[in-house]
């Protein structure tokens, strides 16, 4: 990579302090009503100006086709909006874990368009970036930044910025599961249907999958933690659990941990705890890890989104 032109950017995993399913869509995605909060662990992205096409090399782990990978398609997606000639090389060194609800593919992809506008001298406006993430997944625009929290209603991709809460302490769980966010979202439709295993997540709704886009569930956008922790809920807890039971495991002990509030993120299987301190914090990790053998990571909520940084 040729150190002149490298733009270098953290992209930092999320997770969801509240997540409501709302109605599914006539193009079969579902409503939304969630909070998005970034946290520390990241991935790192630098993207470096090439001769043509995209050429992506990932470390850190097996992340299966080059051309399947978001940051590809990002890359991909950010030469043909540009128009620009020449091409992009994409390193990316993989932290966060993937298919976990902490949505690093797409973190990473968001990464790929901001430092790809940064190293080709900002060719694309944010409305434009922000169509392009949208297009490639329904997270990607929250990693955009500039918020480290943000209400997503939409598919996801419609986005209030909020004002930063204090930094806390955050223990992720991570049980040695994959769970394919269209399964969880199947399980829960399934649900839904048969009239089982939901939250009514839909207050006031006669017909669940008739409820309107525009009443979306969350009580009050939070004025500080206390709030969080009291509407904390996740929706896809009605039916990850039980399909993959290491994330049930996961959830009660992260509960008797000390958690002030503990959550699955996204559709998981991750699970996390926010606690009050980092001693609390560094104890309860400890414990969990020995509890349940699977990776732990203790993390921290971000206050400020990384900036892209041109090494020269
Ligand atoms: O947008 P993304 O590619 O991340 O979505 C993956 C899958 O999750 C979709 O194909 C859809 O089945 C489901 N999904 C949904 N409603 C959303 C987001 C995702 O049904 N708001």
């Amino acid at each position: 990579m040729s150190p002149g032109d490298a733009v270098h950017i953290d992209a930092p995993a999320k997770i969801n302090l509240f997540l409501k399913v709302l109605r599914r869509r006539d193009d079969g995605y579902h409503e939304l009503d969630t909070l998005f909060q970034a946290v520390d662990l990241c991935d790192e992205v630098t993207v470096a100006r090439a001769g043509a096409g995209v050429a992506l090399r990932v470390e850190g782990a097996d992340v299966g086709p080059e051309r399947d990978n978001l940051a590809y398609r990002a890359a991909a997606a950010f030469l043909e909006a540009a128009g620009v000639g020449g091409g992009l090389e994409v390193l990316l060194t993989k932290r966060i874990p993937a298919g976990a609800g902490l949505g690093g593919g797409s973190s990473d992809a968001a990464a790929v368009l901001r430092a790809a506008n940064a190293v080709l001298g900002g060719p694309l406006e944010a409305a434009t970036l922000h169509a392009l993430a949208a297009g490639l997944g329904s997270d990607v625009p929250f990693f955009l930044g500039p918020g480290t929290l943000a209400r997503g209603t939409g598919r996801g991709e419609v986005l209030e910025m909020l004002p930063p809460l204090p930094e806390l302490p955050v223990v992720l769980v991570l049980p040695p599961v994959h769970v394919s966010t269209a399964e969880a979202y199947g399980r829960l439709a399934r649900a839904r249907a048969e009239g089982g295993g939901t939250s009514v997540s839909i207050e006031g709704a006669a017909d669940p999958g008739a409820a309107a886009s525009t009443s979306p569930s969350v009580a009050a956008l939070p004025a500080g933690w206390a709030d969080v922790a009291r509407d904390a809920v996740n929706d896809f807890e009605d039916v990850v659990p039980e399909g993959w039971p290491e994330v049930g495991r996961a959830l009660a002990a992260l509960r008797r941990s000390g958690a002030v509030f503990s959550l699955l993120s996204g559709s998981g299987g991750a699970c996390f705890g926010v606690f009050g301190d980092a001693g609390a914090a560094r104890s309860a990790a400890a414990a969990l890890e020995d509890q349940l053998g699977c990776q732990v990571v203790t993390t921290r909520t971000r206050v400020g989104f990384p900036r892209p940084d041109t090494r020269r």
